[in-house]
């Protein structure tokens, strides 16, 4: 058992806190926000990912998992101290590191014995150094510590199991003695452990995020194509899939990444190389890849709604991806506010994320369920891929609404099958089954056989 102290109780922080003591340790999660704190106290967690609430109960019944506000507290007795607060973007892609730095700050007031301080917050490249300049120069009496960098690669809806099953850990820094005790608490996850040094373990997390996201941009690319041409991504991708040097995964064609990760940490690489005077053209093709995504969307609606002005469009789904509540840089709103600058009104249904669309998007419409969702419209996205949408009952929607354009962005459902249900339906890069291009003619093309 070892005693580990988790600053920040966001996603990350608050999977890792009920993960490490789930593990048999005994942890402190701390956070500066009074309510949030209350909140965990009271058994309220401030974000939705399956299991989670089990596991933390389970962990604070027995007396291995508290929370608290005091730097003071949350260190008393830790050998660890994981800092686990928000990076968001700042301007240009460059990461703001307002929070880690306060983080940095006050474990430095506030630690009594030798600790070993631990990055999991995505931070830029030399961030590390930077902590451990930060906790050195603000020490009240001098205490040895360590700055090890230790990036998550959890998955919103999947945190928990990400935690517990990690295909890799991570860890980086200039002291291998402390790289070697965080692996130790590592080791009950039997997962491979790469050691290395802080700047390279710093790189692998933007690495990382940055060809999933590349992956992405590229099926996009293809599905394009493919609608051009008249080909089916989705079969271009299984197979591709089997290839076990390109694999299957990644490889969703759609209305693009969104989520705290992508977006951010792809800015924030290309912004990091031109700084250094690099070029980072294929991180600067994923971007507007991606944002094109958005804009695709809204042609695929006007080309079968026709003029939106007076029109009604219903979004199914809000969360930037399934199994969450979190709508941070969800295409949902970007593609909410394109139609609604097109004079289109919007409503949407969400299993979990509505009430965090509501805070930032109050005009959207918000829906009981499908159903009510459908009933008038003049088209219908499916713009996150809830399992529960898999299975919807398609023939009440197309006659509840106005008209039938269905306009399904995660490529859910069987373009033959919902063309026989009567919709017009446009998948994401199904040009000859979707229907969206039709096999184009290739008479008349030159012939290339000769
Ligand atoms: C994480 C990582 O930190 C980020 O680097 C990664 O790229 C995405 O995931 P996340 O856990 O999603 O961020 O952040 P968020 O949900 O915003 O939670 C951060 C928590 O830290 C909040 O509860 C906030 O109150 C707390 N916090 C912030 C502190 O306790 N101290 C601070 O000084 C600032
Ligand atoms: C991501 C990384 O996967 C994780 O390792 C890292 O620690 C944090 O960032 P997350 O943002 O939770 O996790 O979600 P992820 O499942 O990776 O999806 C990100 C976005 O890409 C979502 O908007 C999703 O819909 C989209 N996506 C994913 C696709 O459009 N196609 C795909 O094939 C896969």
């Amino acid at each position: 058992m070892k005693e580990i102290c988790v600053i920040g109780v966001g996603y990350v922080g608050l999977v890792t806190a009920a993960g490490f003591s789930d593990l048999g340790n005994r942890v402190m999660a701390l956070d500066i926000n009074q309510e949030r704190v209350e909140n965990l106290r009271k058994g309220i967690l401030p974000i939705y990912e399956p299991g989670l609430e089990e596991v933390v109960s389970r962990n604070v019944k027995a007396g291995r998992l508290s929370f608290t506000t005091s730097y003071a507290e949350g260190l008393k007795n830790a050998e660890f101290a994981f800092i686990a607060v928000g990076t968001p973007e700042g301007g240009d892609g460059e990461a703001d590191l307002r929070y880690v730095r306060e983080a940095a700050e006050s474990i430095a007031g506030a630690m009594q014995q030798p600790l070993v301080v631990i990055n999991k917050s995505t931070v830029p490249v030399g961030t590390g150094d930077w902590v451990a300049e930060i906790i050195r120069s603000r020490l009240s009496k001098p205490l040895p510590f360590s700055v090890v960098s230790c990036p998550e690669f959890l998955r919103e809806g999947s945190a928990l199991a990400d935690f517990l099953n990690p295909s890799r850990t991570v860890l980086g820094s200039m002291d291998r003695e402390a790289a070697d005790k965080v692996a130790q608490l590592h080791l009950p996850l039997r997962a491979p452990i790469v050691i290395t040094d802080l700047r390279t373990a710093e790189m692998i997390k933007y690495a990382s995020n940055a060809f999933l996201a590349t992956k992405i941009s590229f099926i996009n690319e293809i599905a394009n194509i493919c609608e051009a041409l008249g080909a089916d991504v989705k079969e271009v991708a299984s197979g591709m899939g089997y290839d076990p040097r390109i694999g299957r995964q990644f490889l969703e064609a759609g209305i693009g990444y969104g989520g705290s990760c992508f977006p951010k940490d792809v800015k924030a690489l290309a912004y990091m190389a031109s700084v250094q005077g690099r070029n980072p053209q294929l991180l600067q093709a994923v971007m507007d890849i991606n944002e094109d995504r958005r804009r695709m969307v809204i042609e695929h609606v006007e080309s079968l709604a026709g003029k939106l002005e007076q029109s009604e469009i219903g979004l199914l789904g809000l969360a930037f991806k399934s199994n969450t509540d979190d709508i941070r840089e969800a295409p949902a709103l970007w593609i909410a506010a394109m139609l609604r600058e097109r004079g289109a009104k919007v409503r949407a249904y969400d299993p979990v994320a509505m009430e965090n669309a509501a805070r930032i998007m109050p005009e959207i419409r918000m829906c009981k369920d499908p159903y009510e969702l459908a009933d008038g419209i003049d088209a219908l996205v499916v713009v996150t891929d809830w399992n529960e949408f898999k299975q919807l009952d398609l023939s009440r929607i197309q006659k509840l609404m106005r008209k039938p354009n269905l306009i399904d962005g995660r490529n859910i459902y069987e373009p033959a099958e919902m063309k026989r249900l009567g919709f017009h339906y446009r998948g994401i890069g199904r040009g000859y089954n979707g229907g969206n291009a039709g096999a184009p003619a290739l008479a008349g093309k030159k012939d290339r056989t000769r």
